[in-house]
């Protein structure tokens, strides 16, 4: 698998890929998160190419203070081969490379599945709660 930032051209087979894997909600535009992604310098998209498919992707991004990692997805045809690894390694490389001294994530509530793969990586569990709310429409 070859690791390139995303270019917007191929913006559709995220949004494809996202959508096998579970990662879309209604509540939130899929093209319209990758954009802004690929805006600015604090964050990117990077994705898993083998042949001419994008196999895997991740948002990466940093505030400032903290690394984050969003929408990590493998194919399901290609699951259990490193893949998720190596795109969560290339992620914390892009945010060592800013300066970042963590890395942190969110996984949703009933995505008990996922906990054993971040795991797997090193990743622990921290005693907080996230607070949300909505900017984008009262
Ligand atoms: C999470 C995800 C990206 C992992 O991708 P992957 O390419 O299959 O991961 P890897 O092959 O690198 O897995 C490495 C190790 O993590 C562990 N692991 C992977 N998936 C796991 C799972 N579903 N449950 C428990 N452990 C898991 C295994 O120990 C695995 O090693 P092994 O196959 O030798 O046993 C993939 O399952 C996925 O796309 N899930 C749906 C989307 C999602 O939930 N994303 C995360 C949002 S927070």
């Amino acid at each position: 698998m070859q690791i390139e930032h995303l270019n917007a051209d191929r913006i559709p087979a995220v949004i494809e890929l996202w959508d096998k894997v579970g990662l879309t909600r209604p509540w939130n535009d899929p093209g319209h998160d990758l954009r802004r992604a690929l805006r600015g310098p604090s964050s990117t998209v990077l994705v898993g190419v083998e042949g001419d498919m994008i196999v895997a992707s991740a948002m990466v991004g940093h505030d400032g203070h903290r690394g984050w990692l969003y929408y990590l997805a493998t194919d399901p045809d290609h699951q259990r081969r490193g893949l998720g690894t190596e795109l969560v390694a290339a992620c914390e490389s892009w945010l060592v490379n800013r300066g970042m001294p963590k890395v942190q994530l969110m996984v949703r509530g009933d995505n008990v599945a996922v906990i054993g793969f971040y795991r797997h990586l090193g990743y622990g569990e921290d005693d907080v709660r996230v607070l949300s709310r909505r900017l984008d429409h009262s």
